[in-house]
Parts: C-alpha cells; structure tokens; sequence
C-alpha cells in the first residue's frame, strides 16, 4: 500500500492535500469526531457551540469555548504530517482545519475552507476584523466600529464557505492529477465532495486515516495509520 502511495505521490505533478482534524490530532489538537473519546463532538454538542443560533443565544459561552480552543493552539506546534506536506512545495494545500499548523510548518499556498481560529470578525458583518493573540485571547466584546458583538472567523453550521476559499479549492480539485486526503471523516459538505470530484475529474486519490471513512470508495490507496508516521514515508 505505502509503495503504490509514494509512487503515485511521486509521479504527480499538480498535487493537492485536503485535510481534516486528524492531521493535527498528534500536535494535541482533538479531532471532532472518530474513535477517540476526547473528540470535540462526543463532549460537546455541536449546536450548542458552532451555529451562529448558539453565538446568539449565548456568545459568551462560545468565546469561552473558542478561548481555550486558541490557548491549545498557541501552545501546539507542528507534526511530522504538517513538515512533510510543507516539503513538498509544488503541493497546493487545501484544510478543514481553522488551525495555522501548515502555514507555520512552512506550506506556502494554505486554503482555509472553514476560516481561521487567528482572527475575529463583526458577527453583524459591519465590515471589522482584527487578528487575534492566541496565547491571549481576547474575551467576549463589542465591535469598536459597530457594538456589535466580535465572533471567531471561522464557519459554522448552516453558514456558507468563504466563496474565494471554495472556489480555489474545487479549481484546485478539479485541476490536480493527485488527491491526497487526511485526517478527515469526509462527512461534511462541500469539503467531502472535493473528494469525488477529484476522482471524477482523473486525479489519482490516496487516503491516509487512522480508521476506514466513507471516502474509501474513492481512494486509489487507501493507508490506514497515523499521517505523522505515514506521511513523511509518502512525501520524504
Ligand atoms: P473529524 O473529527 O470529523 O475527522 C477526523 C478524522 O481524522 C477521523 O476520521 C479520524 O479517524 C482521523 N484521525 C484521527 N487521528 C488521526 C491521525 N493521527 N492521523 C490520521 N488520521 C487521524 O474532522 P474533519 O473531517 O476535519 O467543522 O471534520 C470536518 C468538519 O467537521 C470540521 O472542520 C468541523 C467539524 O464539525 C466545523 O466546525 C464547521
């Protein structure tokens, strides 16, 4: 398995990554769902934390939740998964991930498809933003343009995708002669759509995932283990 990846991965010439939480598990940061039992959504209820509904109905305990999400990330730092997609440097790197643990392990192109824990923005998109001390984090406040209330600029439930960031990421797809997908249980849409939208496009798709997901059925290889071990045999 591991052999027909590095030569499909060394073979391509307009590679794109698309990952998921599990490409930061082994910096400490939890995934959301899976067999691991600290994950986000076995403790905390979605609806309750990551719909702009909850910020309404309760901003503070969201900023809370987003405040020690960002202390966890100022104190993470990149894994061998993050250092070897950055050697690559052909590779255009498309991430459910809010975290900035490519750009810091040296990824030059980053798509954010769901935002960035790093900054906040005026939750009655009056048009302020500012970016944020992580290891810091600011507490539940008014926007100084508007009064409104500042949110993280990342995307909830039932919010659409920053339209640059999803179209650059189905260009990306669509163009690319290589997938390679990790750390994601590819349940949420349109980011799990990338996957057969490669594949129907002709890139070759190769999987890495500590356990069997649904986009499986896509994958050319499918390695099941964990990206920090996996990837820099796949990308070294
Ligand atoms: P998930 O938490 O749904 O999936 C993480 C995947 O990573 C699981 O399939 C795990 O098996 C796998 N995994 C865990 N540790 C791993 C490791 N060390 N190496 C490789 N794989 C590992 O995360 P996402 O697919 O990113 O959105 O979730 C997608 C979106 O759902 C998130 O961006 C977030 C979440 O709700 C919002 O908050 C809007």
């Amino acid at each position: 398995m591991i052999d027909d990846a590095v030569k499909l991965v060394r073979l391509a010439r307009r590679p794109v990554s698309l990952s998921g939480a599990g490409l930061s598990a082994e910096s400490g940061l939890e995934t959301f769902r899976g067999r691991d039992p600290e994950a986000l959504w076995s403790k905390h209820d979605p609806l309750q934390m990551a719909t702009p509904e909850a910020f309404e109905a309760n901003p503070q305990q969201v900023t809370d939740w987003y405040a020690w999400r960002r202390k966890v990330l100022a104190q993470a730092e990149p894994n061998a998964a993050h250092r070897a997609l950055a050697s690559r440097e052909s590779m255009l790197h498309v991430t459910q991930n809010v975290d900035d643990l490519l750009e810091r392990a040296g990824a030059r192109e980053v798509i954010h498809l769901h935002g960035t824990i790093g900054r906040n923005h005026c939750a009655a998109n009056c048009g302020h933003e500012e970016a944020i001390d992580m290891a810091d984090p600011p507490p539940l406040a008014p926007c100084p343009t508007c009064g409104k209330w500042m949110r993280p600029s990342v995307v909830w439930f039932g919010e659409s995708l920053p339209e640059a960031a999803l179209e650059g990421a189905i260009e990306a797809c669509v163009e690319c002669d290589l997938l390679l997908v990790i750390g994601t249980s590819a349940t949420v849409n349109p980011a799990a759509s990338l996957i057969p939208l490669a594949k129907e496009a002709s890139a070759r798709v190769v999987l890495v995932n500590t356990e069997e997901t649904e986009a499986g059925r896509f994958a050319d290889v499918e390695i099941i283990g964990k990206a920090g071990e996996v990837l820099p045999k796949l990308l070294g």
